[in-house]
């Protein structure tokens, strides 16, 4: 790959490499309903994670973020969602600036986010943890809640049971769920497959098209990245903090340099058995 500096021939760049440019972004990105274009951002004074990403998401579509563990991924979440500074470059929804903004302006104008880790209060009731996720609208729990628990009827049958009793695949649910109590039109889902044993990753892969399928356009940070470029509409590869690779999920899955690089030996060993 290239180190930045001795730039390949265009030629040789595959589709998804060119589509991840700025000029193919920038033409392609317009009248996303969210959009970062050249962000910086980082934790510690002087170094930067993201070092210029480039991201957007159509209304109803499911985008998936891969890549090496360290890439950024988690970060480029955290930027979206105002919960670490952009040292430079916008973010956008729905053609508003939200560069920055803090957490809670994002939820009220429709954005919910559910972390990696730590993501549910386990000494909370499943109920309890899904009143958190209301707070902003007390008066619409029970209506939110059924229908919620529509999506995850665990939530219901076991309201009272605490979080920190549940499997790592059902404390999953409770955390999608709380950001759902706000009637989020976009969802930014840190690995939610992350830690689940296979039927449970499966399932979370399920829940995530019913949820898009309910009007929720998803952003999905997946380690388990050929199971992600399935369901996806679009994907994107990060490396390094930047986007290096983006096509539709099919696309990328065939793209020789994504295999190589990102999927790997995965590539035949999940695909079933087709050679
Ligand atoms: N809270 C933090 N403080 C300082 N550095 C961090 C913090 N969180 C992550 N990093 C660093 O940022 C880089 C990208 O991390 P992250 O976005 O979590 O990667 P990914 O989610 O792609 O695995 C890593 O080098 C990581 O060490
Ligand atoms: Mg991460």
């Amino acid at each position: 790959m290239s180190d930045g500096t001795s730039p390949q021939p265009r030629d040789a760049l595959t589709r998804a490499e060119r589509a991840a440019m700025p000029e193919e972004h920038a033409r392609l990105a317009t009248g996303a309903l969210l959009r970062a274009d050249d962000v910086v951002a980082g934790y510690l004074p002087g170094v930067d994670i993201l070092k210029g990403c480039n991201f957007f998401l159509d209304d109803g579509e499911i985008v998936g973020i891969i890549g090496p563990n360290g890439a950024g991924k988690s970060t480029l979440l955290k930027a979206l969602f105002g919960l670490i500074p952009v040292r430079h470059g916008n973010i956008t929804l729905r053609g508003e600036s939200i560069t920055s903004a803090p957490a809670h302006v994002l939820v009220r104008k429709g954005v919910g986010y559910v972390p990696q880790t730590q993501n549910v209060f386990p000494s909370l009731t499943i109920e309890e943890n899904l009143e958190m996720g209301s707070y902003l609208r007390p008066k619409k729990f029970a209506e939110q809640f059924d229908r919620v628990s529509g999506l995850f009827p665990l939530l219901a049958e076991r309201r009272r049971v605490k979080a920190g009793a549940l499997s790592g695949g059902e404390r999953q649910m409770v955390a999608m769920g709380r950001a759902l109590m706000m009637e989020p039109s976009v969802l930014l889902l840190d690995e939610p497959s992350a830690g689940l044993s296979p039927m449970f990753q499966d399932e979370v892969f399920i829940r995530c098209k019913r949820i898009n399928a309910a009007g929720v356009s998803i952003i999905m940070v997946e380690q388990n990245a050929r199971r992600c470029l399935q369901i996806c509409d679009r994907g994107y590869v990060l490396d390094q903090g930047r986007n290096a690779y983006t096509d539709t999920g099919a696309r990328l899955m065939k793209d020789p340099k994504v295999v190589e690089l990102y999927l790997g030996t995965l590539a035949g060993s999940q695909e079933g058995k087709r050679p």
